[in-house]
């Protein structure tokens, strides 16, 4: 049993929690500690009741400074420097990193420093970290050695696979995506001064607001045969979660949206089953939030234009389908160090 910590309890740290007890991960995790800077009262309370997934399925009560969750017992830490932690005595073997403060092999290390052998890191990372793992994709190239890694961008999950399956159906010549994305924690309610960001400045319940995005060096370090011919571009709405990519891309071969939606049907259920979902059926947002899949397909939605452009329209819950990633990464990774 695995033996991890959750660095920053917010909406994937949370969500982390949540799946664990929820979708059976239990089994190959112990959850030993939870950094946050928040109080235990607030922590509790947040972990119990959630706008956007609902009630905890467990019960939830709080014990000084601990979480108790059923019969487990969790330590609850409020200390912005990890380096402040007592890692070692807690004997954890790999912190889950989501408070989205530790993207640089630098930064990470603060983390070994105290004590900790292994990081998991809930967003892209420069890259002198050890690996970028899209589960299903690449997650044998995992090793014993490395000691940080990330597992992408909740949108990463969801293009790569996508990409792959075309990539070998009719070649990709290049491309564009539109990620439009539910709102986040880093923009304000309404106007604020809070980023460097000018753009995040603005009221996300009001706007519709493009945002930057690494997504297309995401994609090149995942697949390096498309660096340089994806362009991405990412907007924020006023939803509470699930996101969607709206993608173009220019083919090598002639296809039709019949091949295109049957590649991508029967990917569903052979080499990306629970990773890639495929539907017909006339679906909004709302119906794929608390969907575990990186990625679900609107087949309704597939067009293909003079037999070498295809446009697809990709859905994912940006917070369960990443924590839910994020944990079949860990599980990957235990395996690996056990073998
Ligand atoms: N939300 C998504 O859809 C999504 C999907 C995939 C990946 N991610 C990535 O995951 C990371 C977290 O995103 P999120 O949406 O969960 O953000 P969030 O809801 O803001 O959660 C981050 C939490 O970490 C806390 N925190 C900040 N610095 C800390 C530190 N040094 N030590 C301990 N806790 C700290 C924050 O507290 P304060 O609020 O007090 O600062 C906050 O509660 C980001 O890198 C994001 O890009 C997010």
């Amino acid at each position: 049993m695995l033996r991890i910590a959750i660095n920053g309890y917010g909406r994937i740290g949370r969500s982390l929690l949540r799946a664990i007890y929820e979708n059976g991960y239990r089994q190959q995790f112990q959850v030993v500690a939870i950094n946050e800077l928040s109080d235990i009262d607030t922590i509790s309370y947040l972990t119990r009741y959630d706008t956007t997934h609902g009630r905890f399925p467990k019960p939830v009560s709080v014990d000084e400074s601990r979480l108790i969750i059923g019969e487990d017992s969790i330590q609850c830490f409020s200390e912005r420097d990890p380096a402040n932690i007592d890692w070692k005595s807690l004997n954890i073997d790999l912190v889950m990193e989501c408070s989205g403060s530790f993207s640089s092999r630098h930064d990470a290390q603060r983390y070994l420093d105290a004590g900790i052998p292994r990081l998991l890191l809930s967003q892209p990372a420069s890259s002198e970290v050890d690996a970028t793992i899209v589960h299903g994709f690449n997650e044998h190239d995992l090793s014993n050695q490395q000691t940080i890694v990330s597992a992408a961008s909740c949108t990463t999950n969801c293009v790569i696979p996508v990409f792959d399956v075309l990539q070998k159906l009719c070649g990709l010549e290049h491309g564009t995506t539109q990620t439009i994305h539910s709102a986040m924690n880093d923009q304000p309610v309404i106007d604020a001064y809070h980023t460097k960001d000018l753009r995040l400045t603005r009221a996300a319940i009001s706007s519709i607001i493009p945002v930057d995005t690494g997504l297309a060096k995401g994609i090149a370090r995942l697949m390096p045969s498309l660096s340089g011919k994806i362009e991405c571009n990412a907007i924020r709405v006023p939803t509470l979660n699930v996101s969607v990519v709206d993608m173009v891309v220019r083919t090598n071969s002639d296809v039709t949206v019949e091949q295109v939606n049957d590649a991508l049907r029967n990917a569903a259920t052979s080499k990306y089953a629970g990773i890639v979902g495929f539907t017909q059926e006339p679906h909004a947002s709302v119906d794929f939030n608390h969907d575990p899949r990186s990625v679900i397909i609107d087949g309704t939605q597939t067009k293909v234009v003079d037999s070498r452009m295809v446009k697809l329209l990709c859905w994912f819950d940006n917070e369960w389908g990443y924590a839910n990633r994020m944990l079949d990464v860990a599980v990957q990774w235990a395996m690996v160090l056990k073998s």
